[in-house]
């Protein structure tokens, strides 16, 4: 049965963000079974989970308490709409996330994925100006940065800048305005233009994930808020990537003590089980949507998944997780262990700049021909070696779960170090041969 896989895996399945004829000519790999901090193919071997399964995991796979938390309410129920109905999990939930979340957060809106956590707030954003009357009427449009990643959805991708990604749908996306990442007098610029016509800025606060890890100056969320504030524009922060403890703060926005109107949470939220997200707002907000139903004031948003009990027990049981363990108590130790380690790798003559916060890594390899795929290469030498990273273009992403152990931490830096070398000595044979040579 297994050998059959990888012809109908070739056949039928279309991968995301793949360039599917390289696919078609490569060997899959088969994740069948997950264990802390690694994931175990068909074939037994074991693999470090570099990416925290992209981005998500958190406390390592097969956690024993989510495990049985999402196994108890499946003795109960897997899902019920909150169509209409409410269920103990989505609002024991929402109560623990507006206790943790930056002050003034008192609704919780939930969703299914990064990109419609986004998607709702901009919706959100965009119905309250709207409904505030007056000039704010005019207030239609979306400041997001350069290089920005908010999701896939039409919504996201129209505040995203990542030409790579965006470019093909820009006839399909409604027009925004791009500022310079961690330039506040350019934010200000833009703003003290176009003011009456914004309804909010949206940013990743402190770390542009998908941009490759490009982070911000210090003090910039907090000139972002500020600004927002002198110019009547909402904030949104989307801590879909950062939040949850990745950047070692379980919000990246506690960081420069900012608290948005709006903020996007997804991947970690249920320690990287299922998937369930959800877009925070202020009391503010929430009030600009109320009124007699014949006013048309409403919400009109929701999905069939939305903030299912299965998820929300996951949750739930990630945050007792959290505290339970500790888990950001104890990561201190181990992002002083990782910036250290990756010393080494930033020294190599190979890395152009290793940057990012907490566990998030980028390690730039520079610029290169794309034909050579150079960050790829550097994930099949991984694979080799026996761990999971996945790059974005030439820069090689590490994401650790937070549960990582020191010394995975340094099994993992020393995997990427020689796939790097290996990497490079395949794409650059001549170079290593006069590197050999001299
Ligand atoms: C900052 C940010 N926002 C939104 C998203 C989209 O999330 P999803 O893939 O769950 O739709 C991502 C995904 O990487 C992200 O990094």
């Amino acid at each position: 049965m297994l050998a059959d896989l990888a012809p109908l895996d070739r056949t039928h399945l279309w991968h995301p963000f793949t360039q599917q004829s390289c696919w078609e000519n490569e060997e899959p790999l088969f994740i069948e079974r997950g264990d802390g901090s690694y994931l175990i193919a068909t074939d037994g071997r074991r693999y470090l989970d570099g990416v925290s399964s992209l981005w998500c995991n958190v406390h390592g796979h097969r956690h024993a308490g989510i495990d049985a938390a999402v196994a108890a309410q499946l003795d109960k129920v897997a899902h019920s709409t909150m169509l209409g109905l409410s269920h103990p999990g989505a609002a024991e939930l929402a109560g623990r996330l507006v206790d943790l979340a930056p002050r003034g957060l008192s609704r919780v809106f939930y969703s299914e994925s990064g990109s419609t956590a986004v998607e709702i707030a901009l919706k959100m954003a965009f119905q309250f100006q709207q409904q505030r009357g007056g000039q704010h009427v005019r207030r239609t449009s979306f400041v997001h940065l350069r290089d920005s990643y908010h999701g896939d959805t039409i919504g996201s991708v129209s505040v995203g800048g990542i030409d790579l990604f965006h470019s093909t749908y820009r006839p399909l996306l409604f027009p925004t305005h791009v500022v310079e990442p961690g330039d506040a007098e350019d934010l200000e610029r833009l703003l003290s233009i176009h003011e009456e016509e914004i309804a909010a800025v949206i940013v990743e606060p402190l770390v542009q994930g998908a941009a490759g890890m490009l982070t911000h100056p210090p003090g910039y969320l907090r000139a972002a808020r500020e600004l927002c504030d002198a110019f009547g524009v909402l904030l949104i922060c989307d801590e879909v990537a950062t939040g949850f403890g990745r950047t070692g703060t379980m919000f990246a926005c506690e960081q420069e003590d900012v608290a948005p109107d709006l903020l996007c949470l997804a991947k970690g939220l249920t320690g990287g089980y299922l998937p369930l997200a959800a877009t925070l707002s202020t009391e503010r907000i929430y009030a600009g949507f109320l009124g007699a139903p014949e006013e048309y004031r409403t919400f009109f948003h929701g999905h069939t998944y939305t903030g299912t009990p299965l998820a929300c027990a996951a949750a739930l049981a990630s945050l007792d997780a959290f505290e339970e363990e500790q888990t950001l108590e104890r990561l201190q130790a181990k992002t002083g262990l990782l910036w250290d380690l990756l010393g080494g790798i930033a020294a190599m003559p190979e890395v152009t700049e290793v940057r990012g916060r907490g566990v998030m890594v980028g390690i730039d390899l520079g610029v290169h021909d794309p034909a050579l795929r150079l960050g790829h290469r550097v994930t099949v030498e991984a694979r080799k070696r026996g761990a999971i990273v996945r790059p974005l273009g030439d820069v090689v992403i590490l994401m650790p779960p937070l549960s990582i152990s020191e010394s995975e931490l340094r099994r993992l830096v020393e995997i990427t170090s020689d796939s790097i070398s290996a990497a490079w000595k395949e794409a650059y044979p001549a170079s290593a041969e006069l590197a050999q040579a001299a």
